[in-house]
């Protein structure tokens, strides 16, 4: 298993172009399993997560090819195949969005349920409560779920839950409406920029829908989707990361392709706190993508963070801000709505000098001077993020072990922070000859960071 070591201190400097979103690309690839033509989809990001996805969409009869231009090509090769089996779907709860389009398009589907997740319980009902107001017949086998359809008929669905709407959930039963003879209405659904995205796709494809990005969607289902040509949106999550980390460092860069109004809340946050976020395009106010600078003056104001479905502040940002708030003058209150025991990164913190005090699903940080670099273990994909954040800003050295958590969803994190300045480097603790079967991971590469901004990648021959 690969692990990080950071030396910090290093004020991150320099330009980064943000890459595509994970959590938009998961979907739109499992959007494949609809279209009776081929689809092109441009901007996926090079991730294990990614990885996992085209190896489930190929156990489903998805023939795939990655073109010269780095768009990824698709055609349905055998519809007949349709069990998405447990050794994929059990490394990645987001497998679930391909029960949707499965069920629409072949009437049938076999999906191993999802595993366990670190920070918490991350149940399914309101997936399977929505296919079977479609009409789907469910039921579980053996550690699958079955779920069968003559041809989905349109209804009302109501996809709230206790902690707000589902993404992954909308995604499915949107996916799954768009075929569905009739009218469906999604009262409750997640309005996050990716259902949106998602949304984008399949109406290029030929379906019809209309609200999304609002609670409230109408679907008037088709017989049939074509192919369609499309882009990724940008990873606002990974955005958000890379500006905590400036703001974290004491830092400035400059993001391009940042997915401004689709983290107007974070942006919030950062203003607060006394980072400067400026645009540096001159695109309309609420443009989808935006060129921006960040740049902390080191003198950081506490918050008061609460985390919410969107557009509220996202829960996939919160590890990181704790991180950046244990910096700041005074105390902070987080509090996680989504998924109230998030907080794996908590006691990780705590071995680098963070002080925290706990109470539920709300923590109270309290400002130190500086974090001290440590060894610590990644427990989460955020989670991780949050610590590697914490080793740029800490003094000394901090050793991040597990860091495969980190490839489920920033390409090349190392790298990435490397040509910012960052005093990073990945060593792989995994023998050549198993490390293909863990996620790929990536050989030994030393990255030697000179005073200079550009990183020079070596591979070293230990
Ligand atoms: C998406 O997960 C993201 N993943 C998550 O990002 C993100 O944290 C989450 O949305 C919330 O914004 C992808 O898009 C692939 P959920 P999703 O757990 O939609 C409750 C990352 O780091 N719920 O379904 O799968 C649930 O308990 C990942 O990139 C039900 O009650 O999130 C939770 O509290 C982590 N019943 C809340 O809804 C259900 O059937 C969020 O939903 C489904 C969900």
């Amino acid at each position: 298993m690969d692990t990080f070591v950071i030396e910090g201190g290093a004020r991150l400097s320099g330009r980064l172009q943000v890459d595509g979103s994970k959590n938009a690309a998961l979907p739109l690839m499992a959007a494949s399993l609809l279209a009776d033509e081929e689809l092109v989809l441009r901007n996926i990001p090079d991730l294990s997560d990614v990885r996992s996805m085209k190896a489930l969409l190929g156990q489903l009869g998805v023939d795939q090819v990655e073109a010269q231009d780095g768009s990824w090509k698709t055609q349905v090769g055998d519809p007949t195949l349709c069990h998405a089996q447990y050794d994929v779907v059990s490394t990645m709860r987001a497998s679930i969005c391909v029960l949707g389009p499965l069920v629409a398009r072949r009437h049938y589907a076999r999906v191993s349920m999802p595993g366990g997740c670190a920070f918490g319980h991350r149940p399914i009902d309101l997936h399977l409560r929505g296919l079977e107001a479609l009409g789907a017949r469910i039921r579980l086998e053996n550690g699958d779920i079955i779920a069968e359809a003559d041809r989905l008929k349109g209804g009302t669905i109501f996809m709230g839950g206790p902690f707000g709407s589902t993404v992954t959930g909308t995604a499915n039963i949107m996916s799954a409406a768009v075929l569905a003879e009739g009218t469906t209405v999604i009262e409750s659904a997640a309005c996050e920029p990716e259902i949106v995205d998602l949304a984008n796709l399949l109406k290029a494809m030929g379906a019809n829908i209309e609200g999304a990005g609002s609670p409230r969607l109408v679907i008037e289902g088709v017989d049939s989707l074509s192919g369609a040509d499309h882009s990724v949106m940008p990873d606002r999550i990974v955005a958000g990361t890379w500006a905590v980390a400036a703001a974290a460092t004491n830092g400035e860069i400059v993001l391009d392709r940042f997915p401004w109004d689709s983290l107007l809340a974070m942006v919030d946050v950062l203003k607060q706190v006394g980072v400067r976020v400026e645009r540096l395009d001159d695109g309309p106010e609420c443009a989808r993508e935006a060129t921006v600078r960040i740049t902390s003056e080191r003198h950081l104001r506490p918050a008061v963070i609460t985390t919410q479905p969107h557009p509220g502040f996202p829960t996939d940002l919160q590890a990181q801000f704790m991180t950046l708030l244990c910096l700041a003058e005074g105390n902070s209150v987080i509090t996680e709505k989504i998924y109230p025991e998030r907080f794996m990164h908590v006691a990780e913190l705590a071995r680098m000098g963070g002080l925290f005090t706990r109470q539920g699903p709300t923590v109270v940080v309290q400002g130190v001077k500086s974090l001290i670099g440590a060894p610590v273990m990644a427990s989460d994909l955020r989670a991780s993020a949050c610590l590697v954040i914490a080793g740029l800003a800490a003094q000394g050295t901090t050793t991040i072990n597990r860091v495969y958590h980190l490839d489920r969803g920033y390409v090349r994190m190392e790298e990435r922070l490397a040509q910012l300045g960052a005093s990073i480097r990945r060593v792989s603790n995994t023998p050549a000859s198993s490390a293909a079967k863990t996620n790929d991971s990536a050989p030994e590469i030393e990255i030697l960071t000179p005073p200079t901004s550009s990183a020079k990648l070596v591979k070293s021959d230990r």
